[in-house]
C-alpha cells in the first residue's frame, strides 16, 4: 500500500509478525512517518517479493526473533534478495555505502534466556543483508514483545514481567525515534 503525503524521501516498512507485535511496532513506524512528508509503502514481508529496494532511501525490516534470529518469513525473503542481487552484481567486495540510501532494522524480543542478545543476533543478521546490497544500517531498534500463550516465559524470563509489551510507552518511544531519524536524515 502507498501513502503519498507529496515527501521526497521514500520510504518502504516491511515486516513479519506472527503473533501481532511486531505489527504493533510496524504501525507505530507508519504513524510517525505519516507525520512526515515522506512517501510511504507499507508490507508484510511476504507479500514484498517484488518490491525494488533501490526505489527507495529508507527501508525499514522488522522480525521477531525466533531462535535468536529472524523468523523463516524473513530469512526466506533475504534469502531470495540476496541471491538476485548478486545475480545483478549489487554486492560488491568492500560493500560500498550508496549514498542516500539507509535501512532500519527492527526486531521484538522475549530474551527469557539471555535478554537483548537474543535480538541483536536477528538485527545483527537483517543488517549485514542491508550493508552488503550498500544500504547504511542507520538504526537497530530492539523492543521487548510478551510471548502470547506462555505465561511463565512472559513473566519468569530474563526481563521479568513483559506482559502488555510492546506496550504505549514501547510504542511511543518508536514513534519518537523515527521522527528524530527522519529529521536527521532530511537535515542532509
Ligand atoms: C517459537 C518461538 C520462538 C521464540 N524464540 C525467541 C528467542 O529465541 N529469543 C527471544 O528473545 N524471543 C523469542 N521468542 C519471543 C518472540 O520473539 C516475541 O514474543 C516477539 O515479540 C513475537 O513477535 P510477533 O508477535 O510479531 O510474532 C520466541 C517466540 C516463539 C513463539
Amino acid at each position: 500500500m502507498e501513502i503519498k503525503n507529496g515527501g521526497q524521501l521514500k520510504a518502504l516498512i516491511m515486516y513479519f509478525s506472527a503473533t501481532g507485535n511486531t505489527e504493533k511496532v510496524a504501525h507505530a513506524i507508519r504513524n510517525a512517518l505519516e507525520k512526515k512528508k515522506v512517501t510511504l509503502t507499507f508490507f508484510k514481508v511476504t507479500e514484498a517479493a517484488e518490491e525494488e529496494l533501490y526505489d527507495y532511501d529508507l527501508v525499514f525490516l522488522g522480525s521477531p526473533s525466533i531462535q535468536w534470529l529472524p523468523a523463516k518469513p524473513v530469512l526466506s525473503y533475504i534469502e531470495e534478495k540476496h541471491k538476485l542481487h548478486g545475480k545483478r552484481g549489487d554486492i560488491k567486495l568492500y560493500a560500498p555505502n550508496i549514498p542516500g540510501k539507509s535501512a532500519v532494522v527492527f526486531c521484538t524480543y522475549a530474551g527469557p534466556h539471555t535478554g537483548i542478545s537474543e535480538a541483536t543476533t536477528a538485527g545483527k543478521y537483517m543488517g549485514q543483508f542491508f550493508e552488503h546490497i550498500g544500504f547504511e544500517v542507520a538504526r537497530e531498534w530492539y523492543i521487548v514483545g510478551e510471548i502470547h500463550g506462555s505465561d511463565e516465559a512472559s513473566t519468569m524470563g530474563k526481563l521479568g514481567d513483559i506482559r502488555g509489551r510492546p506496550n504505549k510507552q514501547d510504542l511511543a518511544q518508536v514513534e519518537n525515534d523515527v521522527s528524530q531519524l527522519v529529521r536527521s536524515i532530511l537535515a542532509l
